[in-house]
């Protein structure tokens, strides 16, 4: 190999270094070297060297090799090293040599990532000298020690790293923009349940020119308590309050402040889930602001006033976020919201502090309402409450007069928790106003034993006698009204002997009259539909006997009880001594007279009960004589369902017109005038040794009672 194509090859080594491509990262070390080292330079030569290394580094010199024609000052070869343009050094000596300067093992460092190198050699060099070989490293900057002018490379806090550095700033500051500036950062946003606020740098003096917004946000439900943790200091003014700096402590719709001074704050408790603290400093001061510690807890409702009548569970002196209370009113007492009424009612404590039911309930007393309308009856009210009608009101049922308390108890109500008029035996049943049966205000002159013939009966002497008739046909006949409904005759007045059983609408054709003693007066009347007939089973019309020979009419109304409308009673079943012989009994209508008239006025007469054999054979003795009878011949019997009364001696009768009419005895011992017998049959009227024959109306009781309590 040639010398001179090695020397070339050397060249294109020690300059490596420097060409390299521009878009090529700067290398982090490298060699130079003199040139046509490690052979002795050449004469009058110049060569440059511009080192680089990453940014954020330095160049870091040293050489491994060092001979350089020595001479004062270097004046005739040397290395001049710069670092931005700032000569480090001119070098040129060899090792021992005591001339130039000879660097040995120092280290040349560049100021930035840059290193410039100038090489010279004059025209004489006698003596051959190798030059030089040098290695270089990217080496980091401690830019945190440098100081840009007067200011530091950061405001607040310098950190070094490899190659480069940051700024950073202490709690309370935001590194500004441009990476190096600290501001005060007092928009802080808080959200633990509990934590610690301060003004910036406490206790230190805070900055000036702030204007901060802490900002606490919990759950909704939660409330927030402000303290202060002392020393509070804050400027202020002694004339003007807090003119300066200011803190002020904002939630809901509520402002605490300005605080200011040295006076520690009271705790606040904001009942709020939401806390902003303002804290605004002027251009001035040096206070050492301050600190607080805020806590949350459940956030609270209003406070509950007890009711009245009434509880509230759970009962508390206060109540906190999703606290659930219901309000129960005592017994007797509804819980009305306003006008309205409710089941029940319970509320919430909601998160924002506030119950969900906007209106408390109030108790107010039940009531029963106006008590139910007792036919013929009345109340009375025995104990009344501030509520009319209300619970535990009393009061008493009693019936208008003639009639009576058919049910049990006493007539006696309680308003009860279940809103009911209340008995202690019937329970919400009303009582039932019964008539009283068999007591006219004008009874019969009893006293008097024989009465021939009739008499007038006065005005409500015999109450229970009830007109029957067909206006348009001119037919009469008798009836004894029984409770206020009901009015019992014979069945012959609907079904004469020979004809076919009626219809219910032929027989609704009669008309009862009630209340007088006048037929023209009573007519005159509007008398009271019949609803309903019952005619006997028993009774045949198509045979002339007359056995069973009774009928029930079902009035279409109730009839009113007055002075001459009063019912008969009826007889128990077993009552012979309603039928002893010999008991005088009363017969009453407007049939046929003496004088073979039709009467307009009720007649009466009394008449014994005649002895039940004696009358049988009577009858048969008269009917032999041809005195009367059934029409076929058929001699007519008195049987079991029948009895006779009259005298035998003629005159005294009941006759045509009075048919179904009432035979009335009067029974001392309950004062009452019973119903024993109905008008049926006789052999002619008032004729000597025959009696009139009467349904025994005793015999009947079972078949009257059930359809009277079936109807
Ligand atoms: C090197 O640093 C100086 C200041 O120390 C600066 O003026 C110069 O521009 C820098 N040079 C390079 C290439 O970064
Ligand atoms: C440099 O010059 C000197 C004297 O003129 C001479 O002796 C020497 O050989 C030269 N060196 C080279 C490398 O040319
Ligand atoms: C403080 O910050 C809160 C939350 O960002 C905001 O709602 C409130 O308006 C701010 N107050 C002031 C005075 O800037």
């Amino acid at each position: 190999m040639s010398r001179g194509v090695w020397m070339r090859l050397l060249l294109l080594l020690a300059t490596a270094g420097i060409t390299v491509p521009a878009s090529a990262p700067d290398p982090m070390f490298g060699m130079i070297s003199s040139p046509g080292y490690p052979v002795s330079y050449p004469n009058e030569t110049e060569s440059e060297w511009s080192l680089k290394v990453p940014q954020g580094y330095r160049v870091q010199l040293q050489f491994s090799y060092f001979e350089i024609e020595p001479s004062q000052r270097c004046i005739y070869d040397s290395l001049e090293v710069f670092t931005e343009g700032t000569s480090l050094g001119v070098f040129c000596g060899t090792v021992n040599g005591v001339l130039g300067n000879y660097p040995g093992d120092q280290l040349l460092i560049s100021q930035n990532n840059s290193m410039n190198l100038k090489f010279k050699s004059d025209f004489s060099n006698e003596e051959e000298y190798v030059g030089f070989l040098a290695h270089y490293k990217a080496i980091d900057i401690d830019e945190c020690s440098q100081t840009d002018g007067e200011d530091s490379i950061c405001d607040q806090v310098c950190h070094n790293s490899l190659g480069s550095f940051f700024c950073s700033c202490r709690r309370g500051y935001k590194l500004q923009a441009d990476g190096k500036s600290c501001e005060a950062q007092c928009e802080e946003f808080f959200d633990q349940v509990s934590g610690h606020l301060s003004s910036p740098e406490y206790p230190s003096a805070y900055p000036t020119k702030l204007s901060c917004n802490y900002s606490i946000r919990v759950e909704s439900g939660f409330a927030i308590s402000l303290e202060f943790v002392p020393p509070f200091d804050i400027e202020d003014h002694y004339e003007v309050h807090c003119p300066y700096d200011q803190l002020t402590v904002q939630y809901r719709n509520t402002q605490v402040g300005p605080l200011c001074g040295k006076v520690n704050p009271e705790p606040i408790d904001t009942q709020s889930n939401a806390v902003d603290i303002i804290f605004n400093t002027d251009g001035s001061g040096d206070n050492r602001g301050w600190k607080l510690f805020y806590s949350t807890d459940r956030i609270r409702c209003p406070d509950l006033m007890s009711v009245e009548h009434g509880t509230i569970a759970p009962w508390q002196d206060h109540y906190w976020y999703l606290d659930h209370v219901t309000y129960t009113c005592d017994v007797g007492y509804k819980i009305m919201q306003g006008e309205q009424e409710l089941k029940s009612f319970a509320m919430l404590c909601q998160g924002d502090g506030s119950w969900d039911k906007g209106l408390i309930p109030t108790c107010q007393l039940t009531d029963c309402g106006v008590p139910e309308i007792l036919p013929n009856g009345r109340f009375q009210t025995l104990t009344s409450s501030s509520v009319r009608n209300g619970y535990l009101s009393e009061i008493k049922y009693s019936c208008n007069e003639r009639y009576q308390i058919e049910t049990q108890g006493s007539g006696q109500y309680t308003c009860s928790m279940s809103r009911e008029w209340m008995n202690n035996v019937v329970g919400v049943t009303i009582p039932y106003c019964a008539p009283v049966c068999g007591k006219p205000d004008h009874p019969l002159n009893r006293g008097t034993a024989r009465i021939f013939g009739g008499s007038l009966a006065p005005p409500g002497s015999v109450p229970w006698q009830a007109f029957l008739t067909d206006r348009s046909r001119g037919e009469r006949a008798g009836g004894v009204l029984l409770g206020d409904r009901w009015v019992l005759t014979a069945a012959h007045v609907f079904q004469p002997k020979g004809k076919a059983r009626p219809s219910q609408e032929e027989m609704r054709r009669l008309r009862v009259y009630l209340g007088g003693t006048s037929v023209r007066r009573l007519v005159s009347g509007e008398g009271v539909p019949v609803e309903l007939v019952h005619l006997h089973e028993g009774y045949d019309g198509l045979s002339e006997q007359y056995a069973h020979d009774l009928a029930l009419v079902r009035l279409g109304r109730r009839v009113t009880l007055t002075e001459e409308v009063v019912p008969a009673c009826l007889p128990p079943t077993a009552a012979s001594a309603l039928y002893a012989p010999a008991l005088l009994g009363y017969v009453s209508g407007w049939g046929v007279t003496q004088d073979n008239r039709l009467a307009d006025k009720l007649h009466y007469v009394g008449l014994p009960v005649a002895e039940q054999g004696e009358c049988a054979r009577a009858m048969e003795r008269a009917q032999q004589a041809g005195r009367g009878g059934g029409s076929g011949g058929q001699r007519l019997s008195v049987t079991r369902g029948m009895f006779c009364a009259g005298t035998g001696l003629g005159l005294r009768d009941s006759c045509q017109g009075d048919s179904g009419g009432g035979f009335v005895v009067h029974q001392p011992e309950s004062d009452s005038w019973f119903v024993t017998g109905i008008v049926s049959w006789g052999l002619g009227c008032g004729k000597e040794d025959t009696y009139g024959v009467y349904t025994r109306v005793s015999e009947y009781r079972d078949w009257i009672d059930n359809i009277m309590t079936t109807a």
